[in-house]
């Protein structure tokens, strides 16, 4: 048996957020419908943000009701949120995981979220009652838990003490976000030996962006250390509106073919996972594409020929 590693697609949300072209609701429908179809075991569709913050998320509400509709979609689909508001949106448009974000630096909470680092750990306790309530599941994503743009190097005690925090308070999942792409394997490895040292592999994962083209080496590194849950993103889309220099996330393209070849079991089909980055790059027109892709699809081609 195969071991298994759950990636997580966040291009629908990270990707498009960031994207110079502002796609309609039926198009984000179709990029997310692609990346199900491809076996991907997760997708954040969307966030519940200030639309005049980030107005390419606009109508994530529409987005769940689309996939809600459609009989055949039937993938784990999460919401990113800011605050209270935003849980409170993501429930009532029928979520059933949220993503909150938490920081390791001041600066980063106030540029994204206009709070401090110690308001957001109020509010995501208080959403962790009431998403217990509410039966919704709680992944709490620490950003710019390597470095921030504003602040400089984060301490990865703090990372590990505000990790511990929420683990033990009951989220169900814990990701460690390198928002601007700033951290190296080696780091990498350190921070995720300590928290899979304390608390196991199964609530971890990261969430790497490439800026640096370390984006691989650092999931190679995690992996080795434990941790079993990657976010990634179609094509390579992403970065954050509010953390200058932030580039593209890790490709799930490349993720993928990464992890099967080291023999994990992904439950991705690399072929579709090619139709779903196409139409990545189609819809956006600046989807960078995996690194391996022109690869894949040659070989892939071969297969089938
Ligand atoms: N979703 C939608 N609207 C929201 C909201 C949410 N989660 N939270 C607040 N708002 C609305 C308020 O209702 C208010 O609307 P109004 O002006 O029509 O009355 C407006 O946004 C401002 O609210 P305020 O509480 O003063 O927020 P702010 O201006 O200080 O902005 C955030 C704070 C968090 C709402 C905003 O910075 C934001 O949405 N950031 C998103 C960051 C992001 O997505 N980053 C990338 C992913 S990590
Ligand atoms: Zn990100």
């Amino acid at each position: 048996m195969k071991e298994r590693i759950v990636i997580t697609d966040v291009g629908p949300r990270d990707g498009l957020q960031n994207q110079p072209k502002i796609l309609s609701i039926e198009q984000r429908v179709e990029l997310i419908s692609a990346i199900a179809a491809a076996g991907v075991p997760q997708i954040e569709v969307g966030s519940f943000v200030s639309p005049r913050a980030v107005p390419a998320m606009a109508g994530t509400d529409r987005v769940f009701a689309a996939l809600d509709a459609n009989a055949t979609y039937k993938t784990p689909s999460i919401a990113l949120i800011p605050n209270l508001k935003g849980y409170e949106l993501a429930r009532d448009a029928g979520a059933k995981a949220v993503t909150m974000v938490l920081y390791a630096s001041d600066g980063m909470a106030q540029k994204n979220a206009a709070m401090s680092m110690t308001d957001a750990e109020d509010i995501t306790m208080k959403i962790l009652r009431l998403a217990k309530q509410d039966g919704i599941e709680v992944i709490a994503t620490i950003a710019v838990a390597f470095s921030c743009p504003f602040d400089g190097p984060s301490d990865p005690l703090l990372v590990q003490s505000i990790a511990s925090k929420f683990i033990d308070a009951g989220a169900d999942q814990l990701v460690l976000a390198d928002t601007i792409g700033s951290s190296d394997p080696q780091q990498v490895r350190v921070l995720t030996e300590a928290l899979v040292e304390s608390h196991g592999p199964s609530q971890l994962g990261c969430h790497f962006h490439d800026t640096r083209a370390m984006g691989l080496a650092n999931v190679y590194a995690a992996v080795e250390a434990g941790i079993r849950r990657f976010d990634s993103s179609i094509a390579g889309l992403g970065g954050c509106p509010f953390a200058p220099g932030a580039t593209g996330n890790v490709a799930t393209d490349d993720v993928a073919m990464m992890l099967q070849q080291m023999g994990f079991e992904t439950g991705i089909d690399l072929g579709r996972l090619m139709e779903a980055s196409d139409l990545a790059e189609t819809l956006t027109g600046t989807a960078p594409g995996g690194r391996s892709k022109a690869w894949l699809q040659g070989h892939l081609a071969k297969q089938v020929g």
